[in-house]
């Protein structure tokens, strides 16, 4: 018979892999709730129409990553991303009526259909933040503080903050057509694609990363020459409470980012470790976002960070312990008081395991041992004829006889202190 095999581009996430998965879980969790964040869930497919508007129809993502398919005449799609299903969700649900400074997180597997490589995933996961109805730079620096603080909690200690202002709604047209004027003279030196988005969405020719479309792209006009008033004085203070919260950061003009939506700072992290796909999380604010798909007019900010990303340059966890209490029963009469006790300990919040198969008492020991008991208690015909338990500390190897009636409480004791 032929082996089924998972999807290209998809990965099981196995147990032994898994810990550290709850753990940068659990930081999410503890961390964005200290900023007032709570989780939202959404499904994981919607209309397709509400990513082709919100996250723009010129991007890759929506031109040609999404899986797209046919639902008895309905156009479906799996998220690609999590931004534009929780703006639907807070349109949809009035969220904004009850909280009119909305913030909310989520967490779960996204979808696109990328060419498969290290850190890039068909389906992978993303830790997403989004805080909705804050017009102030105050919250652009929160929410990078906050970013930053989340990669510290989960053990990242190297990386680099880069930021960008893209602009918004009353400066970044004129801007485009600037650059599309200076791009339709030496159109013919760049890439296909290149020459195709100098009319279709020249912001993207910035992200650019062929070789030889460099030099050209190095000599574009730069949007921080071209902002309004209102978008240069917003960033400028941005920049300004990130200085007084002591966070470095580099400047890049050229990060558009791959999603349309984005309106004044965008920023990414990025980490040297990853090779080429380089990018941990990425966000931005969104002022027009929600307007767009049919809410109210009101502003946006988040980010996205990539989960498999993380794992990969997160340093490698001890190897975790699985059982606290091994027991063994060394004859068939002491098997009814094993199980019994068993439940007790189990009962009691302890990780107890014995081995159903009945083994070697040196094969249950070495069991005992590869799932880091930290206890193993033996019953055994000498044990039972003098009413006790033999408790082996696996650390120490010590060995102590305890009374029946007391060995449950003697281990929860030694287990939580
Ligand atoms: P994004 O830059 O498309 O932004 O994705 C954010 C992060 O998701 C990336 O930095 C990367 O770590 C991870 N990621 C993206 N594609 C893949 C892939 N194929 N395989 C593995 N990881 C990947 C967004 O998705 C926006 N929704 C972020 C946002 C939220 N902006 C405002 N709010």
């Amino acid at each position: 018979m032929t082996v089924i095999r998972a999807i290209k581009g998809t990965r099981d996430i196995l147990p032994d892999e898994v810990a550290v998965w709850q753990r940068i879980e659990g930081a999410a969790r503890t961390l964005f709730g200290r900023y007032g964040y709570r989780e939202i869930r959404t499904p994981i497919f919607e209309e397709t129409e509400l990513f082709a508007r919100g996250i723009g129809t010129e991007t890759d993502i929506v031109g040609k990553e999404m899986y797209t398919f046919d639902d008895h005449g309905a156009s479906l799609t799996l998220r690609p991303e999590a931004t534009a299903g929780i703006v639907r969700s807070v349109i949809e649900n009035n969220l904004m009526n009850t909280d009119p400074a909305l913030k909310v997180y989520a967490l779960g597997p996204m979808f696109r259909r990328e060419r498969p490589q290290k850190g890039r995933y068909r389906q992978f996961h993303q830790v997403d933040v989004e805080a909705l109805g804050l017009t102030r730079p105050a919250i652009d620096a929160e929410v990078v503080e906050m970013a930053l603080g989340y990669l510290e909690a989960c053990g990242l200690q190297s990386y680099e903050l880069v930021l960008n202002s893209v602009g918004d709604a009353k400066c970044r047209p004129a801007y485009v057509e600037t650059l599309r004027a200076a791009l339709r003279p030496q159109v013919s030196r760049l890439c296909p694609d290149c020459q195709r988005r100098t009319e279709t969405n020249p912001l993207r020719v910035l992200d650019c990363k062929v070789p030889e479309d460099q030099p050209v792209i190095e000599a574009l006009p730069r949007i921080a020459d071209h902002l309004c008033v209102e978008c240069r004085d917003h960033f400028a203070e941005v920049l300004r409470e990130l200085e007084l919260l002591g966070i470095p950061y580099r400047l890049n003009h050229r990060l558009v980012r791959g999603l349309d939506y984005y309106t004044r700072t965008t920023f990414e992290v990025t980490s040297g470790a990853l090779g080429a796909q380089n990018s941990v999380l990425g966000g931005g604010r969104y002022d027009g976002l929600v307007g767009a798909l049919g809410g109210p007019d009101i502003s946006g900010i988040g980010f996205a960070l990539g989960m498999e990303r993380l794992v990969l340059i997160l340093p490698v966890p001890e190897g975790e312990t699985r059982c606290d209490v091994f027991l063994i029963p060394l004859e068939d009469a002491a098997f009814d008081e094993t199980l019994r006790l068993q439940r007790t300990l189990r009962g009691a919040g302890l990780r107890v395991l014995m081995d159903p198969e009945g083994r070697s008492f040196k094969a249950r020991l070495k069991m005992a041992d590869k799932l880091g008991a930290r206890y193993v208690a033996i019953r055994g015909e000498d044990e039972r004829r003098k009413g006790v338990w033999s408790v082996r500390d696996m650390k120490g190897s010590a060995q102590e006889d305890v009374t029946e009636s007391r060995v449950a409480e003697h281990l929860t004791e030694r287990i939580h202190g």
